[in-house]
């Protein structure tokens, strides 16, 4: 199925590595000219944009924190510039640093608010203000299932990620008269890093709340996120889709 995404410019945070790397290959895949950035993983960011550039499409690599406004503002200026607009932002950067909140340092916490939540609100803003004056665009924004039901240890990471989902909601109802799309993804257990930072017993315990018996492959979330970005998907707004296998019914 031809999703009509050839030619499209996007920019995917965080694609250095695991989901990100995943929706990157797979919009450029479709034809799309991709921008990544990331904050550690140099050497492994220029891999990525190598391979975009193997499926025949433009790609670049922009170190760049996300919980920094004006970066923010200065990697959606630069793309506009080098591919000559911009049409799908994925916000996907995101961190976690677990423990309960009897324990939870005031570090822990703003530091994952910063980088997830208002990462998400510095790339939105930014993305918005060229969608509104284009009159149409895709947001779609990786969220987390422990962003609906809560985790144990996750105040902050759960905080965070319900934050994101609101803020998708609110932005749906002001962008949609702009032709503008905005939709969560939220996963469940996937295979990446961040995954495997998990102690084994943790991670079989989401095998087992599983449905399907298994963990998602980062490719399992990007499939949907693409299908997102494209016109295919152009009466779906606001929703919030669950990549998780069924493990939060
Ligand atoms: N894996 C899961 O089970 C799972 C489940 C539900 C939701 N999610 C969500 O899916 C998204 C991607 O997760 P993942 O598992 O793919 O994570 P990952 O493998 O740890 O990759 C995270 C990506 O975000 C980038 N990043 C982190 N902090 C950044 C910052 N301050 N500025 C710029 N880039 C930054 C990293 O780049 P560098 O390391 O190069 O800086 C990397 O490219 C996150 O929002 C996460 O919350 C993941």
């Amino acid at each position: 199925m031809d999703l009509g995404l050839k030619g499209k410019n996007a920019i995917v945070t965080g694609g250095s590595m695991g989901i990100g790397t995943a929706i990157a290959l797979g919009l450029a895949a479709e034809g799309c000219s991709v921008a990544i950035n990331y904050r550690r993983h140099e050497s492994e960011a220029a891999g990525v944009v190598e391979r975009i550039e193997q499926l025949g499409c433009r790609g670049l690599a922009v170190k760049a924190d996300v919980a920094d406004f004006a970066d923010a503002q200065n990697m959606v200026r630069r793309v506009e510039e080098e591919f000559g607009g911009l049409d799908i932002l994925v916000c996907n950067a995101g961190i976690n640093w677990d423990g309960v909140i009897w324990k939870m340092t005031e570090e822990q916490w703003d530091t994952v608010i910063n980088v997830n939540l208002k990462g998400y609100f510095n790339y939105n803003r930014a993305a918005a203000e060229v969608f509104v004056r284009q009159k149409g665009g895709k947001i779609v924004n990786i969220s987390s299932i422990n962003g609906i039901r809560g985790k144990f240890g996750q105040s902050n990471y759960a905080a965070s990620k319900g934050g994101e989902i609101a803020m998708s909601k609110s932005l749906a109802r002001e962008l949609g008269k702009f032709n503008v799309n905005v939709n969560v993804v939220a996963p469940g257990m996937v295979m990446t890093e961040m995954a495997r930072k998990i102690p084994p017993e943790f991670l079989n315990k989401a095998v087992d709340e599983t449905v399907l018996g298994r963990i998602a492959a980062p490719e399992d979330c990007a499939n949907v996120v693409v299908f997102l970005c494209s016109d295919r998907a152009r009466h779906v707004t606001g929703e919030v889709i669950q990549v998780d296998g069924g493990q939060y019914i």
